[in-house]
This record gives structure tokens, C-alpha cells and sequence, in this order.
């Protein structure tokens, strides 16, 4: 059986998180591992500098930052290509040439799409990178031949567009693209909450996050700020695990089952303190997180190593790319001069 071909990849905001961890990263190194999977990671310099024209600082800054928490989350280059997406430039010119395959009033039909001209102040003045980054990232999926796309539930509509492309282009041209198919994460993969509360995401811009490489001490002190069960004043008190962030990660991160249940037992018996759980918590964040900041601390003192990484995965990036562009031109006809 011929693997699948898997395309994902993050837009160089920021470091990552835990809601990245468990989002995402996690079924990567899942992916990666298996046999089934060819996986390409793509860091998406360029769709960030979409709605960060004039603050290309941010994104430049991040790039390295998120090539690091690939390889310190276990990301292994051996086995998975990653690159960088303004490395390739078959990617601008399929997205110039899918252009045609898409209307305006489509476009501008993408829910997200509203959602973030609201979020991003763009209600005067929508920049035409962003409105248009649904194509870029057509490209950026059929370039590679994706045949998986993992992405929150939030981005489907945009692959749906993206496999409308493809079936025009397809249509016109015989079978040239691959129809790629979305892959949202379902339960608490969806959203891990932040710190604050179980109603928001965790997100940099709301400040509730715990970062894939926060220092132990950071991570204490954001565990022990935590939100838990406001009414649970003392210890004998009787608590609510719902809506409770603490049992929330619990159930997410902590590998011995039966424990936590025992401790939710007690909790909504009464007789179980805040401090106690969360102690708990932040022994179980600290084995996970250990290993990661060993390996971050290793390419940290070595980026020269984390370019050459990128530029590996980005050389190879091209090959697969181009070829998939020498297809295009020549299904168009765009080779006039042999
Ligand atoms: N839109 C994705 C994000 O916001 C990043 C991305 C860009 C992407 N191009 C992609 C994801 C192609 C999957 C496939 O994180």
C-alpha cells in the first residue's frame, strides 16, 4: 500500500502551546510514526505576513522559535519533511494559477473569513493577501499531492473550498491535482481551554497559556493561578470537577487513569484541597514537558543546526513542488517554447 500524504503546518505567530501540543503536535508524532504517513510540516511564514504586512518582524522572529518546538516536541526531520513555505516558489505561482478556478463571492463566503476581519480590525480595509489565502493554501496542499490535511474544525470550510479548486482545475484539465480531504481533531483536541477558565481557548492574544517552553517555574505559577471551582473555599468543602481546568488537564495529560479518578472522587466528596490537585497536575506538566526543554535547550545552543534543518526540508520541499508545477504548466500549456 502506498503511504498517504499528509500536509500541515502553523503560521510563525508565537511559540507554541499546550493547545497546540494536544491539538495538533501530539497526532503528528503519532503520524510520524507510523508507516502509513508521509508527512510534510510546513512553517507558514507567508500566510503570516498576509494580515502582518506592515509587522513582518513578528513573523521573521517566530520562525526559528516554531522550528524549535517541532524539534523538541520529538518532530524528527529523518522521517518528516519540514520547511519553510516562502522557501518555495512553486507555491506563489499555483496559487496565481487557481486564481481562475475560484470566484470573489465564494471567497467571501468562508465563515472564518468574516470571523477574522472582525477580529483583525480589517472591516475598512481587507487586505487582499489575507482575503486570498485560501488559494495560497490550495497550493500549498496540492503541491505536495496531499491526500490529508490536519487542521482545526474551524479551517475545514477552507479545504472544502480548496477541493472545489481542485475539481474545477481537475475538470478542465484531466486528473492533474489531488482532492485532498480535512482532518479535524474531535473532543478535547478541539480546544484545550487556557488557564483562565473552561470558556476560552488557549491563545497567545488571551494571554492563558503554558508554553511548550516555559521555564518549571513559569509553569507552577500559571498551575497554581489556575481556574477551579470557585465555590470549593475550603478543603472539606465539596468540589465540582466540571467546568474545573485543573481535572480538565488532568484528563488530558495525566497517564495513570485510576488516580485521577480516585482524586475526583474525594474532590467532590470534599476533603481534597486545590493545592493537593494541582501539585499533582504540575508533576505530570513537568514529565512531559522535561524531555522538551532538554531537547529545546540542545538546538537552542545550536540554531545554525535548526537553519540547516529547514533548509534540508525546504530543498526537498522543492523537488516535490516543482514537479507538481511542471504538471500545471504544462496541463494549461504554458510550455510555448518546448
Ligand atoms: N492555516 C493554518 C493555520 O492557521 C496554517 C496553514 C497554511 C496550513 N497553509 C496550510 C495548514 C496548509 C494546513 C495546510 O495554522
Amino acid at each position: 500500500m502506498s503511504k498517504k500524504v499528509v500536509l500541515t503546518g502553523d503560521r510563525p505567530t508565537g511559540k507554541l502551546h499546550l493547545g497546540h501540543y494536544v491539538g495538533s503536535l501530539r497526532s503528528r508524532l503519532e503520524m510520524q510514526d507510523s508507516d502509513d504517513y508521509e508527512m510534510f510540516v510546513m512553517i507558514a511564514d507567508e500566510q503570516a505576513l498576509a494580515d502582518n504586512a506592515r509587522n513582518p518582524e513578528k513573523v521573521r522572529g517566530s520562525l526559528l522559535e516554531v522550528a524549535m518546538d517541532y524539534l523538541a516536541v520529538g518532530l524528527n526531520p529523518d522521517k518528516t519533511t519540514i520547511f519553510v513555505q516562502s522557501q518555495i516558489p512553486a507555491l506563489y505561482e499555483l496559487t496565481f494559477h487557481y486564481m481562475g478556478f475560484i470566484n470573489h463571492g465564494r471567497l467571501s463566503r468562508i465563515p472564518t473569513l468574516k470571523d477574522d476581519i472582525r477580529e483583525k480590525g480589517f472591516e475598512k480595509e481587507l487586505p487582499m493577501s489575507w482575503f486570498t489565502f485560501p488559494v495560497s493554501q490550495c497550493a500549498d496542499i496540492t503541491a505536495f499531492g496531499a491526500h490529508l490535511v490536519p487542521v482545526g474544525a474551524d479551517q475545514l470550510p477552507v479545504i472544502e473550498l480548496d477541493r472545489e479548486i481542485v475539481r474545477a482545475f481537475n475538470q478542465q484539465y484531466g486528473q492533474i491535482l489531488v482532492e485532498p480531504e480535512g482532518l479535524a481533531p474531535s473532543g478535547i483536541a478541539q480546544r484545550l481551554p487556557g488557564i483562565h477558565g473552561p470558556n476560552d481557548k488557549m491563545s497567545k492574544s488571551l494571554n492563558n497559556g503554558i508554553y511548550l517552553s516555559d521555564s518549571s517555574a513559569v509553569v507552577k505559577e500559571k498551575v497554581m493561578q489556575m481556574y477551579t471551582d470557585p465555590d470549593h473555599v475550603k478543603v472539606e468543602d465539596a468540589g465540582k470537577i466540571k467546568g474545573n481546568v485543573v481535572f480538565i488537564y488532568l484528563d488530558v495529560f495525566a497517564p495513570d487513569g485510576p488516580k485521577v479518578a480516585a482524586m475526583k472522587k474525594q474532590y467532590q466528596q470534599g476533603g481534597l484541597g486545590d493545592v493537593a490537585v494541582k501539585k499533582y497536575l504540575i508533576e505530570v506538566l513537568e514529565n512531559l514537558l522535561n524531555p522538551i526543554r532538554a531537547r529545546r535547550a540542545e538546538f537552542e545552543k545550536n540554531p545554525e543546526q535548526v537553519r540547516d534543518i529547514l533548509r534540508a526540508g525546504s530543498l526537498k520541499a522543492n523537488q516535490v513542488a516543482n514537479q507538481t508545477l511542471a504538471k500545471v504548466r504544462a496541463a494549461i500549456g504554458l510550455n510555448y517554447f518546448g
